[in-house]
């Protein structure tokens, strides 16, 4: 693939399990399995999504379980989880995290094309809504699944201006490696603010949309640990753009970044960001 090729929807599709694969279980161990940061939405998800005891629900994009052993401790016995996740390697943590298997069940799937013989009391997902190049359709095809007056609950990062966490280094090294995002990947950022997120979700039939604003606080250590923390956790392909460079080109791409944490940088040296998100719910109407 040269580099400026412009992905097709199916390309960008097997590239996403393709790191997801491989990047799960780092992505388990640094942030799905700690209430730290971002991940304080986890609990506030489940609460606000009003699961209770007996309810059918579809964790959609799984990952590693983050929600789903939540969930499966709020159904209880009575009730069911079904996890959906593209990455193999997600839904084998998630299996493995959650000791009580009776009420779960895992399905590896694109959300897209998921079909059920069932319908849900609810369904959840939380941070992959924007990596479905077809979100909307992604929408329609779960409403179908949901019983009437079912909720749908969502969490999402706010847009890049709000999670200098990704913005501070996103902004630098795409000027550096202009196709580190590669072109044909969805932007990521378009349902980080209430607005565009309501456009999306009000148009896919969901009615009684709430969203919920919250700005939780990350401590990544210092710039140093901070940075190479990011390289550490980073998946392979682009791990392998950030070697083509130079180490001139390395060290001032680091400069530019440790530049855009200085804000956030109190006297002892530790990076304190602010982190926005959004948790939606919304009913079938
Ligand atoms: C950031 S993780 C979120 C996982 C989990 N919900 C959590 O809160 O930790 C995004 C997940 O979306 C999954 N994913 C991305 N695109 C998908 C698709 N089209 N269908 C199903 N899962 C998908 C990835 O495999 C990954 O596990």
């Amino acid at each position: 693939m040269t580099k400026s090729k412009k992905l097709t929807h199916l390309e960008y599709k097997k590239r996403l399990i393709k790191i997801w694969n491989e990047v799960a279980p780092r992505y388990h161990e640094r942030w799905a399995k700690y209430d730290i940061g971002p991940f304080r939405s986890s609990s506030e998800l489940v609460k606000l999504a009003d699961i209770r005891p007996g309810h059918m629900v579809l964790d959609l994009a799984c990952g590693t379980g983050a929600i789903t052993k939540r969930i499966a401790a709020k159904v209880g016995s009575s009730g069911t989880v079904v996890g959906v996740d593209s990455s193999i390697s997600a839904i084998k943590i998630a299996k493995k995290e959650i000791n009580n298997k009776t009420n779960l069940d895992f399905v590896l799937s694109d959300a897209e094309f998921i079909k059920f013989n069932k319908k849900f009391d609810v369904v959840t997902c939380q941070y992959a809504l924007f990596f479905f190049p077809k979100a909307g359709k992604v929408l329609r095809n779960i409403k179908q699944y949901l019983k009437k007056n079912g909720t749908l609950a969502l969490t999402l990062h706010g847009n890049k201006d709000t999670v200098p966490y990704f913005s501070s280094i996103l902004d630098v090294v795409e000027k550096f490696i202009p196709d580190y995002v590669p072109q044909g990947t969805p932007n990521l950022d378009r349902f980080g603010t209430s607005s565009n997120l309501k456009k999306t979700i009000s148009a896919s039939g969901f009615t009684d949309i709430r969203i919920l604003e919250y700005t939780f606080t990350y401590r990544p250590g210092t710039f140093s640990d901070y940075w190479q923390n990011y390289l550490k956790y980073l998946a392979k392909p682009l791990k392998e753009k950030i070697k083509t460079l130079s180490a001139e080109q390395r060290g001032k791409m680091k400069d530019q970044i440790k530049q855009n944490t200085l804000p956030y940088t109190k006297k002892s040296g530790q990076i304190v960001f602010p982190w926005k998100i959004l948790i939606l719910t919304a009913k079938k109407p």
